[in-house]
């Protein structure tokens, strides 16, 4: 049987598109291999939200000319999907004529076609995959937004919303499949919406009724469309994880202006607050982006301030890259290298603090435990938490007993299972 590597650069919707990619490989009599070794063919999921990303990506690929003249007993195939792919497009193939398939971002769904179009006709269908115990269901693609910094909009195209049902019909699949946890992904996601559901929470009110569904989660949502409504849905669907990834890129609302965020410092503030409202625990996660054009000493003092206003659970922080296309790449008023790293490594520091501070509010406590392997899960609030005696897959109750790096260690809670 031929095998295929899948190696994904970038993030979770990425993930996701490469598990639908390597269906489609799977139909057509591809097994996973373990390593590039014992490959036919190789599947690249490549990024480009960030100059570093597409570099890492577009080296990987140029190392496998090697790869596959190398092997003298088989025709090794190099398939580059993506939004590097989407991006480069014939560049691609030009600097690296030992790709077989290209396919951009955009052309996902028409995967299937691209693989019979370059001769590998469908034999079957895939064979009846297990879910993993977190899985991804993706309901949106593309952004409408218009961030200055962000080539998401011009490589994945506009918000395309997927059809409720569908959306229902696949994490019900899943979750009979063995997944305890769906999540939700999205450029933006919690912009959904759709002739027959009305909006992003009445989608998860929907998906919250799935049988055998233990925790629902979801990312990444803008804080522009955090509506009253998704606020009530922490409180009315138990299954919610109490955790939100919202994004906020920079705490200084002359930078939010200039990004085109479209929201301000205090609204962001006022959005936790009423989250914290309803789920006094909950983690709120961010992204930040250091050094955008023109960004002073005390804008950026004010990212390392909202931070511990918002009481910040955990951060990706980035340099800020500039995008070609994009409206902030021409932007004067870039920062040195130099400045951006020491932004960067005192926003870090500032983070790792306040998660600290967060994951030692749950010393003592009673926490809901997914098992993702036979040590570790992670809580609702998605923090890793170190247990022992349980199985994976096991959605248990456990009492937080110390606080080590950046897991919670915790105990069986005997008395509440
Ligand atoms: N430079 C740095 N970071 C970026 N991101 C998006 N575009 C850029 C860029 N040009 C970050 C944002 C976003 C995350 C996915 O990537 O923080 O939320
Ligand atoms: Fe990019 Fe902004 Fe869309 Fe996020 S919301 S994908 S940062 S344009």
């Amino acid at each position: 049987m031929k095998k295929v590597f899948v190696q994904t650069f970038g993030c979770q919707m990425n993930e996701a598109d490469s598990e639908e990619m390597l269906s489609a490989l799977m139909a057509r009599g591809y097994m996973p291999a373990a390593s590039l070794r014992e490959a036919d063919a190789v599947l690249i999921n490549t990024c480009t939200v960030r100059d570093h990303a597409e570099h890492r990506a577009l080296s990987y690929i140029g190392r496998l000319a090697k790869w596959k003249s190398n092997c003298k007993t088989r025709n090794r195939i190099v398939i580059v999907a993506g939004c590097a792919a989407q991006r480069l497009g014939r560049k691609l193939t030009q600097q690296f004529p030992h790709v077989d398939i290209v396919a951009g971002a955009k052309l996902i769904s028409s995967f299937p076609e691209l693989l019979d179009n370059a001769g590998l006709k469908r034999d079957g269908d895939a064979p009846g995959a297990t879910a993993p115990l977190c899985a991804y269901v993706t309901i949106m693609r593309g952004c409408n937004c218009d961030c200055a910094y962000c080539i998401v909009p011009s490589v994945r195209g506009p918000a395309v919303f997927r059809d409720p049902q569908e959306i229902y019909d696949e994490a019900a699949a899943k979750t009979a499949a063995g997944a305890k946890e769906i999540i939700l992904l999205g450029q933006t996601v919690n912009s959904y919406r759709h002739p027959d559901c009305k909006d992003f929470a009445a989608l998860l009110a929907l998906l919250h009724g799935i049988p055998g569904l233990a925790r629902l989660r979801f990312m990444s949502p803008h804080p522009l469309f955090v509506t009253p409504g998704l606020v009530e849905a922490y409180a009315s669907l138990p299954k919610l994880a109490h955790h939100i990834h919202l994004p906020v890129q920079s705490g200084s609302d002359r930078i939010l202006t200039l990004m085109k965020r479209g929201y301000t410092r205090a609204k962001f503030l006022q959005i936790a607050q009423a989250l914290r409202r309803v789920v006094p625990a909950i983690a709120i996660s961010t992204d930040f982006i250091v050094g955008f054009p023109t960004e002073t000493g005390a804008d950026f003092e004010q990212s390392l301030s909202l931070v511990d206003e918002a009481g910040i659970s955990a951060a990706y922080c980035f340099k800020y890259s500039p995008r070609q296309g994009t409206q902030s790449c021409a932007m004067e008023g870039e920062l040195s290298r130099q400045e951006m790293e020491g932004r960067l490594g005192r926003l870090l520091e500032r983070t790792r603090a306040s998660a600290r501070r967060q994951m030692e509010a749950f010393a003592g406590r009673t926490v809901e435990v997914l098992m993702e392997n036979q040590r570790s899960g992670r809580t609702s609030e998605n923090f890793w938490v170190g247990l022992q005696g349980a199985a994976p897959g096991d959605f248990i109750k456990a009492k937080v007993t110390a606080i080590k790096d950046r897991t919670l260690e915790a105990v069986i809670a005997p008395e509440v299972n």
